[in-house]
């Protein structure tokens, strides 16, 4: 017979389910839809809309020093062109990255690596994408030790499996997702095909795919049944990323964390 009682246990697995399937938010570059991208006003503000971690772009200046920017120049985001890679943390910290989202962000500067960390709440993650090649893992490697920051709140994110490869050989305890966009021809076949993707997660090794959120539907059933994790990025709006979470993604990256993980 159904009574209260069965009422009340029903509900409470329905709950439970349901939490558990919760992805996770991860701030895209911060909240960047409201704060300057790769900023720290971007990463606190990120805390403070509930993000459940954050997503930053790195590169290596010419110093090698780690920084968080995601563009090979400057010039987008500060109107003076300086090549990372053949500038000193100095140089590039002299740039004023904030101005162009508003007055409040005037003088924001690009923050390094340790900067970034020193954000991240305990019990909160950061997916650190690799920009450049893999010249930067031995000094990553040194700036995650010195934060301080437990394994299971590092992950590293990129779209070259070699670097993927590399970084997991090197530091197996964290987590390591590639990333990948995929493409589809007139006759609609994709590329990468999921066959590749799966061999490329396989040989290097990596814990799972992060995948542009235009993924194919059959792709990402496919990758979970093999029994890699499934992420998602850019995801703004509120119907796709109840879409993602009904087939199973365990992170959705967003520009609008606040929006997002109210909506789920
Ligand atoms: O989270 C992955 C995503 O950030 C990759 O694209 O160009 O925004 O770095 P992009
Ligand atoms: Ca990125």
């Amino acid at each position: 017979m159904f009574t209260l009682r069965t009422a009340l246990i029903a509900s409470f697995f329905a709950c439970t389910l349901s939490l558990a399937a919760k992805p996770l938010i991860v701030a895209h570059r911060g909240a960047s839809q409201d704060a300057p991208e790769n900023t720290l006003p971007a990463f606190q503000l990120a805390w403070e809309q509930g993000a459940d971690a954050i997503e930053g772009d790195f590169l290596l200046t010419k110093d090698n020093r780690i920084v968080c920017i995601h563009d090979k120049s400057t010039e987008r985001l500060a109107g003076r062109k300086l090549m990372v890679k053949d500038s000193t943390l100095a140089q590039l910290q002299e740039l004023d990255v904030g101005i162009k989202k508003g007055e409040k962000f005037k003088g924001t500067k690009i923050p390094t690596i340790a900067e970034v960390f020193a954000t991240i709440p305990e019990g909160k993650k950061i997916f650190i994408e690799i920009k450049c090649g893999k010249e930067i893992i031995p000094s990553l490697l040194k700036a995650i030790q010195a934060s301080g920051l437990k394994d299971e709140q590092v992950i590293m994110i990129c779209f070259q499996p070699e670097v993927v490869r590399v970084f997991k050989a090197k530091a197996p305890r964290y987590k390591v997702y590639l990333l990948s966009s995929f493409k589809r021809s007139e006759e609609g076949v994709w590329t990468p095909s999921i066959e590749a993707v799966l061999q490329t997660l396989k040989t290097t090794k990596a814990d799972g795919l992060d995948s542009h959120h235009g993924i194919p539907e059959e792709m990402a059933r496919r990758i979970l049944k093999e029994g890699f994790e499934w992420h998602v990025w850019t995801v703004n709006d509120r119907e796709t990323a109840k879409r993602l979470k009904q087939l199973g993604v365990q992170s959705i990256t967003t520009d609008a964390p606040g929006k997002i993980k109210k909506a789920l």
